[in-house]
């Protein structure tokens, strides 16, 4: 494949998830002629009917831009000569190693039907070594001749759109010829820096940023342990001591969800398990955050003479504020917390989550309020922070720091 100008390229980008999808209509809506391709029927004949399939922020003007611009959608693979895989990398929980299957199945597919000198673009997280470990072997053994390379992505939900268009980037390939076209796709929206690089520095540096954000929450979080131990108000401790000109530390929280900081650092721990100690106890600080939070809930209903577990209210099943993801979610840990010690469900709601998830699940905010005597704040939607006054008459527990009121927090 020859450095041809952006705007007659042809991309398919396979995966329709959270980043699959807007990066593929991001492609479209500036100019690139787009296929996006997912397994899932459901999933393609939803975006196939013109609609969206998860909530962000200007997603659906996106989508609609991108439609004007031709992008078409599948479930069988298109031959091409360039393509994105942005599909999902988890973790095995026995030896925290990435499970590598979803990415190594969608290069199989894609080698299939891939012209010959294909670029073949790693968008998902993969661990430091995968692409040599578990792609290369794959591509050598389909006999084709294409090119390999990394373009880890590093948006954040709430504000995707925003951040494709304005975080820096990173290109790992094995020639710089590759990483230049890789480059030339992404420039069409991409107005951040693009670095550069080789594609173990691209897995690596991917991630070690989680990493890095996962020890810093988990530092925030001993230091809300150690706080209440302690009789002291953490955020008032953090707040000071932010004011050092070197200083920044995070709010603690009731644990660490969704599908990039709770997975990633668990990589490292399972490929370098004698190095990695910092990181592994990191992650577990992380993880059993849920577990004090439970023991909160229970000092809680002492304190306040509450006995009755089915008054107890979960608000937020969300990862984070204002999305609708859920995957890992603190709240989805507590649960299974919360189950593990035999104690009966509890009552849920989230404004931002319309499907049914969990039992004794709530769509309507007024009806559960009615239904519960103390509420735990996990997730601090812009929904909670406008309804505080409706509250007052409730024992709350604010592991977000979201409430005016001084209530109880972690
Ligand atoms: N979600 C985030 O905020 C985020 C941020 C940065 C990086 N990442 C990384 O991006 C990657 C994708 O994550 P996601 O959140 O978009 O996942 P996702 O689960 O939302 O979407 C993945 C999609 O891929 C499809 N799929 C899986 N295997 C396929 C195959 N062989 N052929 C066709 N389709 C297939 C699934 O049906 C699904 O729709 C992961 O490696 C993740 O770690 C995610």
């Amino acid at each position: 494949m020859t450095t041809e100008p952006q705007k007659s390229m042809e991309v398919c980008v396979i995966g329709m998830g959270y980043i699959g999808l807007p990066t593929a209509l991001m492609l479209a809506s500036h100019g690139i002629r787009v296929k996006g391709v997912d397994y899932n029927k459901d999933v393609v004949a939803k975006l196939q009917a013109g609609h969206v399939t998860f909530k962000e922020e200007g997603l659906s003007e996106l989508f609609d831009e991108a439609v004007r611009g031709g992008i078409t959608f599948h479930t069988d693979y298109p031959s091409s000569g360039f393509y994105i895989i942005a599909v999902p990398t988890p973790y095995n929980v026995s030896d925290k190693k990435i499970d590598p299957s979803f990415v190594v199945n969608a290069l199989k597919d894609v080698l299939a039907v891939a012209k010959d000198e294909a670029v073949i673009t790693i968008e998902s997280t993969i661990s430091p070594g995968t692409v040599d470990k578990y792609l290369r072997p794959v591509v050598a053994a389909s006999g084709k001749h294409v090119h390999l390379a990394h373009a880890p992505e590093r948006i954040i939900p709430g504000r995707m759109l925003k951040e494709l268009r304005t975080n820096a980037r990173t290109i790992g390939a094995d020639e710089p010829g590759i990483a230049k076209l890789v480059q030339l796709v992404y420039q069409s929206f991409c107005e951040g820096e693009i670095v550069l690089t080789d594609i173990r520095t691209a897995e690596m540096s991917k991630v070690v940023e989680n990493t890095f954000r996962d020890i810093n929450i988990a530092y925030a979080n001993e230091l809300a342990k150690i706080c209440r131990k302690n009789g002291m108000d953490v955020y008032e401790v953090i707040r000071i001591a932010n004011k050092h000109p070197r200083v920044n530390i995070l709010q603690p929280g009731p644990g660490v969800g969704g599908h990039c900081i709770s997975v990633d650092p668990w990589f490292l721990v399972g490929d370098f398990p004698e190095e990695a100690k910092l990181i592994r106890q990191a992650r577990e600080v992380n993880s059993h955050m849920p577990d004090f939070v439970l023991q909160r809930i229970k000092d809680i209903m002492k304190e306040h003479g509450l006995a009755d577990w089915s008054r107890v209210g979960l608000y937020g099943l969300t990862y984070k504020e204002d999305v609708d993801d859920t995957r890992e979610s603190p709240t989805l840990q507590l649960l299974q917390v919360m189950k593990q010690n035999h104690l009966p469900a509890p009552a849920v709601f989230d404004p931002m989550v319309e499907r049914d998830l969990v039992p004794r699940q709530s769509h309507d905010f007024e009806a559960f309020l009615r239904g519960i005597d103390l509420m735990v704040i996990l997730v601090g939607h812009h929904h909670i922070r406008e309804h505080q006054e409706d509250l007052e008459e409730k024992v709350v527990l604010d592991t977000r720091h979201v409430m005016q009121s001084a209530g109880e927090r972690l």
